[in-house]
């Protein structure tokens, strides 16, 4: 072994260390270090325009406590972090950026910058987090980036003027571990070289324009946990290593052009996925049921063949399932009676534009914590259980076009956190329930096309929440319409046409202040149109016609 002793005075050490102790301002000028602040004016003569944060920088103070400025502790001259992120900045990044050769971490993200990244990026030798995120950047990835062999964050995503494809030559920073690229207009395919990314955990490369194939060797970083390729053109199969990832949590390819089978153990290969996104593909065979630690599962236009339900059963041993979203896909068959026993922590369930035929199972009401629940354009039949009443953190209930029946339960009154609720297009019957006047949230309100009778209860004309929609017509309503439509002081659109509404349009109708679109045609109305509608001044479209009683006066 070779041992190399340094010999040198005590009384040496000490004046070195003094002597680096008492740099000032002055000596590191004079040593060449000064060059920072040059840089920094530089970077700040091609900002063209902020949000004044820049307006401390100029020559009055050390440019190390200007904005967004921090200079090092050991090297007190050197700038080491820039952070400008949503300064409002407009303008360019200077190339003498890449003079500030100490700097560990660079963002600024949330500006408007355009142009191009400067290539002169890649001096940055010491670089450790770099974030241009959300601007307006036009230019390619320089390859000169992989210079930055320090760099562990890279995030240049939602810059939709950057474009060209991944530099292959990212591999050779060693330490990068999160690299976010999505969002932008990148093109070409996944280099193969991101395999030799040992640290990397995170990979975010969706909404870009990439093609061909997923290299294998990206499922040789072993920390990997966050991939997400969703929205590219990617082709070909999911590699196997991919499904080898212990670490991985969230894993979306969905939106491309892949194919092949899911393997059925996916859930035992990767024990620590959560959210998975595989919809918009070309894949076949059986979804994976051996997935217990899900929290979303997401698929959507993914399967053509008739799919059998018996997934949504293994499902209900993942006790963290928060989403399910199945929409637009072909799936047929009756809604099996254990999607009542899925996760009590299922916040959103969604199947939408099906063939799935049955009825909403009666223990719907023990799924406690749903928020969202869309059954949209399916071929359901029979009632809206009672027990839907105990869903009371629903926010959007859509059940519209399937073929419902029976009466709304008066237990909807219950849902108080409800926003949207959509039922037209179904064969419901019997009375509005009154109760729905207790949906204070309530903004939308469609009950069209269905066969409801009786009167329009007032409590529903009540609701000042109701701003989007109130629509009702088109069924066999009758009676008057209640004086109480004064108080749907921000409605906009009030649609109450086909029905066997009676008596006079009340005048208080003048209150809807916000009303554009006000139906009411093809119903038994009578007398004159209130002069109180001239005081909705924003009224497009007004429809009184066809009034079976003024048709055939005589
Ligand atoms: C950046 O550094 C180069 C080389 O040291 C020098 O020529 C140039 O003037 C510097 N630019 C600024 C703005 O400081
Ligand atoms: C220079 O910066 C200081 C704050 O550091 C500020 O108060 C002053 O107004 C600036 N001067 C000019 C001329 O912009
Ligand atoms: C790439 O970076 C090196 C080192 O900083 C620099 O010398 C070179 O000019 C850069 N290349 C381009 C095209 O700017
Ligand atoms: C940059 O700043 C934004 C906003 O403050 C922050 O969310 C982001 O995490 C920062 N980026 C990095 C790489 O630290
Ligand atoms: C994608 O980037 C564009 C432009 O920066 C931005 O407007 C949009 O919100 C981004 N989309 C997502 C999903 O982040
Ligand atoms: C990086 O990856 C490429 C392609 O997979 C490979 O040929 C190369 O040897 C790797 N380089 C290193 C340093 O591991
Ligand atoms: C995918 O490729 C097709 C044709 O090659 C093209 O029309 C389409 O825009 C591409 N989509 C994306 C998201 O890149
Ligand atoms: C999965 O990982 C195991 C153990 O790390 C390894 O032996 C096997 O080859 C891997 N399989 C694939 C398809 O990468
Ligand atoms: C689910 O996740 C927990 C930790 O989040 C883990 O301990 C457990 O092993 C996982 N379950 C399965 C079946 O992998
Ligand atoms: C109404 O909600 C309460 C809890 O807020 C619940 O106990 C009750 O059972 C619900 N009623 C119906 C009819 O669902
Ligand atoms: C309403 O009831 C009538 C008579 O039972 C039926 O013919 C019609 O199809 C029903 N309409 C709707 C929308 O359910
Ligand atoms: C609205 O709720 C209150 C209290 O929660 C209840 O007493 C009342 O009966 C409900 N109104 C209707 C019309 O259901």
């Amino acid at each position: 072994m070779l041992l190399i002793r340094i010999r040198c005075p005590l009384q040496k050490l000490l004046l070195l260390f003094l002597s680096i102790m008492a740099t000032n301002p002055a000596t590191a000028e004079s040593m060449g270090h000064g060059g920072d602040e040059a840089a920094l004016l530089a970077f700040k003569a091609k900002i063209s325009r902020h949000s004044g944060v820049l307006g401390s920088w100029n020559q009055s103070t050390s440019y190390c406590s200007w904005g967004g400025v921090t200079c090092g502790r050991r090297h007190r001259w050197r700038v080491v972090a820039l952070d400008l992120s949503s300064q409002g900045l407009d303008g360019t990044i200077s190339p003498a950026i890449g003079n500030l050769t100490f700097l560990r971490s660079l963002n600024l993200s949330f500006n408007g910058l355009q142009g191009e990244i400067p290539p002169s990026i890649g001096s940055l030798r010491r670089l450790r987090r770099l974030d241009l995120g959300v601007n307006i950047l036009t230019s390619v990835i320089p390859s000169n980036i992989s210079r930055c062999i320090s760099l562990r964050v890279m995030r240049i995503y939602s810059n939709k003027g950057v474009q060209g494809s991944i530099p292959a030559e990212i591999s050779n920073m060693p330490s990068l571990s999160y690299l976010a690229l999505a969002n932008n207009s990148m093109t070409g395919t996944t280099p193969s070289s991101l395999g030799n990314l040992s640290r990397l955990t995170v990979l975010s490369l969706a909404v870009n324009y990439l093609e061909g194939s997923i290299p294998a060797g990206i499922g040789n970083n072993p920390h990997l946990s966050f991939i997400q390729l969703s929205i590219n053109n990617l082709s070909g199969l999911v590699p196997p290593s991919l499904y080898n990832l212990s670490s991985l949590y969230l894993l979306s390819v969905a939106y491309n052009k892949l194919h092949g089978r899911l393997p059925s153990d996916l859930g035992k290969s990767l024990p620590s996925i959560q959210d998975i996104g595989i919809g918009n593909n070309r894949f076949t065979g059986a979804l994976p049921l051996s997935l217990t630690n899900l929290s979303t599962l997401q698929i959507a236009k993914s399967y053509n063949n008739e799919e059998e339900w018996k997934f949504v059963d293994s499902l209900t041993n993942c006790s963290s399932l928060q989403m399910l979203k199945l929409g637009w896909n072909r799936f047929a068959g009756k809604l099996p009676s254990s999607l009542a026993n899925l996760s009590t922590n299922l916040l959103w369930l969604r199947l939408p534009s099906n063939h799935i035929s049955g009825v909403i199972p009666s223990e719907i009401g023990n799924l406690a914590s749903l928020q969202r629940l869309d059954l949209t354009d399916n071929l359901l039949s029979g009632v809206i259980p009672e027990s839907i009443g105990k869903l009371t953190r629903l926010d959007e209930l859509l059940l519209y076009m399937n073929s419902f029946s029976g009466v709304i339960p008066s237990s909807i009154g219950n849902l108080t956190d409800l926003t949207i609720l959509n039922a037209y297009g179904n064969r419901l019957e019997g009375k509005i329930p009154p109760s729905i006047g207790n949906l204070t949230k309530l903004s939308a309100l469609h009950l069209s096309i269905n066969n409801l009778t009786g009167f329009i209860p007032n409590e529903i004309m009540e609701l000042s929440s109701v701003s989007m929609i109130l629509d009702l017509s088109h069924n066999l309503l009758e009676g008057p319409v209640p004086l109480g439509v004064g108080n749907l002081v921000n409605l906009e659109l009030l649609m109450l046409s086909g029905n066997k509404l009676s008596g006079k349009i009340p005048d208080t109708i003048g209150s809807c202040r916000v009303m554009e679109i006000l139906l009411m045609d093809d119903n038994s109305l009578q007398g004159s149109i209130p002069a109180t509608l001239k005081d909705i001044k924003g009224l497009i479209q007004l429809n009184v016609s066809q009034q079976t009683e003024w048709k055939h006066p005589w």
